[in-house]
């Protein structure tokens, strides 16, 4: 058992994905920003959003998005984002940050065309969700949204799937995770759910 002493961390971000969320600015372009704040029930994904993005403000006039997920050969693509807006001007909470109207082209990225929702995929994520706004509450202080989202259509690519099977496996592939601002790509395996559909046998006990 470990004792414990009081900690305090700069962030709570104790490991979630990082994702490139697309959205249609008023202008028809795309922006595209990254952001980490996720989890998701059923179809259903809950996003964490800053009030002062180019992204919320999108979402909540058309609702249309793509999350798309980097995996770890992607981190420089999504470092290449970090401190850039669609913004314009700049919102004065963020001095630090640019307006780039081409986040595509900034991270060198690839704009690859949805089925079901107006916005682009990213061509290089090899997991990508379409979702639509179906919610989007403030947040206690007003500094950010939680967005709820219907993902209508995942794509993936064919070699992170269970063979024969249009089941992601995780044995194939790891998002890329954001830990305390550090990215990871941890991708050892301990143990699955007996009711994974992915997995060969039952759990390991012991
Ligand atoms: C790794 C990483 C994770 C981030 N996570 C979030 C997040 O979960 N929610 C959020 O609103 N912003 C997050 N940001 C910051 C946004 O990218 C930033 O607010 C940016 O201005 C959004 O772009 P936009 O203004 O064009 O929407 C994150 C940035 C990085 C680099």
């Amino acid at each position: 058992m470990p004792s414990h002493v009081i900690a305090q961390p700069e962030t709570l971000y104790v490991g979630t994905p990082a994702y490139l969320i697309a959205s249609e600015n008023p202008d028809g372009t795309t922006n595209l920003a990254p952001a980490s704040s996720y989890w998701a029930l059923g179809n259903m994904l809950v996003l964490g959003l800053e009030t002062d993005g180019q992204t919320v403000t999108n979402l909540l006039e058309r609702g249309d998005m793509t999350v798309n997920f980097p995996s770890g050969e992607l981190w420089r693509a999504v470092i290449a984002l970090d401190g850039t807006t669609g913004r314009n001007p700049v919102p004065d909470g963020k001095p630090r940050f640019r307006h780039e109207p081409d986040k595509f082209g900034a991270a060198g990225l690839t704009p690859q065309e949805s089925e079901v929702v107006t916005v682009p995929r990213v061509a290089e994520c090899r997991l990508q969700f379409e979702a639509t706004l179906r919610r989007a509450t403030p947040g206690l202080d007003g500094s950010y949204y939680m967005v709820e989202a219907e993902v209508v259509r995942v794509h993936a690519d064919p070699e992170i799937l269970k063979p024969g099977t249009p089941l992601p496996d995780p044995s194939r592939w790891s998002p890329l995770v954001y830990r305390f601002r550090h990215f990871f790509a941890a991708h050892d395996e301990l143990g699955w759910l007996a009711k994974s559909p992915t997995a060969d046998g039952p759990p390991p006990t012991s």
